[in-house]
This record gives structure tokens, sequence and C-alpha cells, in this order.
């Protein structure tokens, strides 16, 4: 195999193959259907103070080139999940990063302490300010750069931990949050959650889904996703991490040439859990075949002007 390492802050992953949050469970659930220990990392879903049932359903529709969800951060709380599911992580094949939401401030911070505060193996916090999906907290913070440059510096000066903020599409300008994040101490961002969409069946002229509004994934956003990470790959200096429609390796190819250090494979996994080990393999190949690392691609896009 060639050799597939990458690197994001101090911490060396063993390929760019992550799988996203929301798509993967706790990480836990899905041996019997993949080989994790082939994936570079796994980003576990949102983890909140308190546990959340979530929205009511309908909360996910298919649609052309993807789906909308609206989970509305359905999980177990931190006190849950550090009893139940941190002991599980002892000597697991990967690495894991929590991915963490709160509907404050405070409760970001008090998430992260938690995790803090209990030995543990995982590699690191993604920060989760785009969640369209809630009424308090998720996208409202991750379209406000002074917000997000508050919330990062205080989670920094809690955790030597790579730290991660998600960012959210929605906005007018990706790379005004992106450099707030850097300045503040992350070690990188992640780009893109959700668009903000809508569904509606004609026949009986109901939404489709129960909030109204969800957050498009899948194929159908690849294009604004490789648009935000190569703005961002422009105008920051810190590793950015791709989401958004990957499904094969070409795709991951073109995350790499506008300039993702890593990426994460999401609602692809719905369909095949599998997906993402036969990414990297594809990977694999790939670079053996043509001599180089994923790294040599990193921006390499070729432009007109
Ligand atoms: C959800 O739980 O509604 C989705 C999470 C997200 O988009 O961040």
């Amino acid at each position: 195999m060639t050799n597939l390492t990458i690197k994001i802050g101090q911490t060396v992953f063993k390929n760019p193959v992550f799988v996203a949050s929301g798509t993967f469970g706790y990480g836990t659930e899905i041996n019997d259907l993949t080989d994790i220990s082939a994936l570079g990392a796994i980003i576990t879903k949102s983890i909140t103070l308190h546990p959340r049932e979530g929205n009511p359903p309908p909360r996910t529709i298919e649609t052309l080139g993807g789906m909308i969800n609206s989970i509305g951060l359905a999980n177990m709380g931190v006190d849950n999940y550090i009893r139940d599911m941190l002991p599980l992580y002892h000597q697991f094949p990967t690495k894991i990063i929590v991915n963490i939401a709160g509907s404050t401030m405070e409760e970001y911070l008090q998430v992260l302490k938690k995790f803090e505060s209990v030995s543990s193996n995982i590699t690191g916090y993604e920060i989760n300010i785009s969640c369209p999906n809630v009424k308090e907290g998720g996208m409202a913070f991750g379209v406000n750069a002074d917000f997000t440059a508050r919330l990062t510096e205080q989670l920094r000066s809690l955790t030597q931990r790579l730290l991660i903020v998600k960012l959210s599409p929605n906005v007018t300008d990706i790379t005004q949050i992106g450099k707030a994040a850097q300045r503040a101490g992350a070690d990188a961002v992640s780009a893109i959650n959700t668009l903000v969409g809508m569904s509606i069946d004609s026949t009986t002229r109901k939404s489709n889904i129960y909030t109204t509004y969800g957050g498009l994934s899948g194929p159908a956003i690849k294009p604004v996703a490789l648009a935000c990470v190569h703005k961002l790959f422009l105008k920051l200096k810190i590793p950015v991490i791709g989401i958004g429609g990957i499904t094969n390796v070409s795709d991951a190819i073109e995350f790499a040439l506008a300039g993702a250090v890593a990426f994460q494979v999401g609602t692809a996994n719905f369909r095949d859990p599998d997906i993402g080990r036969k990414i990297v393999y594809e990977l694999d190949d790939y670079c053996t075949q043509n001599n180089l690392k994923y790294s040599d691609l990193k921006g390499q896009v070729i432009r007109y002007q």
C-alpha cells in the first residue's frame, strides 16, 4: 500500500478518508458492515450537554442527487456517552473525533470540559456551529464570525487535542468564518455542512420534512462544497477538510485539487456503509499508479485565470 498518511495539527492520520458526523453513528455500530480499521478517522454524531430526542418525523427525504435531513441533533447526551461509549474506544482500530454541538456557548464549553475531565483516547473535536435544524444555536452561531472566534478561543483554552470547526455554506462569505476560527486557534476547518433545503409532495401538498426546512446533502451539493473548500484553501493557513457529496475516488481527488488535506464521506454511507473503505483502496491504487501522494494534489486545480 502507498503511504496515504496525512497530518492535521500535530496529529498523523493513516489516510485522508474520514466518515462524516451523523452518517456513521457513534462509530461502534457498523463493525459488521465494513472494516473500520481501514478508515482515517470516524467523526461521531453530534454530542450535546443533555440527551436529545431530535425533531419529530418525517425527518429525512431522498431528493435528486441527495437527501434532506432534519434530525435535530438526536443523541444520548454527553454523560451517557462518556459512560457507555468512551470505554468502547479503548484500543479502537481508528481515530475518533467527537463532534460537539450546543444551544449556547456555555453548553459547548461544558461538553468539552466533561470530555477533558476523563481519560480517553479520543483524538479531538469537531465543533458543529452549522446545523440548520435546531431553533437555538447550530447554524445561527456558524454565520457569525464574532461568535465563531469567541467560541473557538474558549474551546482552545480548554484542550490540547485537535480542534476542527465545521463551517456552514449558508453564509455570504465562508472565508470570513474560517478566518475567525483560524485566528482563535482552530487546527483546521471542515467544510461544508448541509445547505438549507425544502421538499414538497405535489400530490398531498405537504412538506416532506416536519420542520419544513432541512439540510441538503449528497452529490447535489458537491459543486458548492468544492467552491467553498477552494476559497478557504486560498484564504486560510490552517488545513481544510472537504465534505459534500463524495461517493468515489474521483470525487476525493477533486477535493484534493480544490485544496482539501482530507475529506469526509457522508451521505454515501447510507447507501453503502463500506464506501469509505472502498475509497481508501481506490485512492491507494490511484496514488500507486500515478506515483504520487494525496497531498501532492492539494490545491493543484488548473484554472483559466
Ligand atoms: C441534524 O442533527 O439535524 C443534522 C446535524 C447537522 O446538520 O449538523
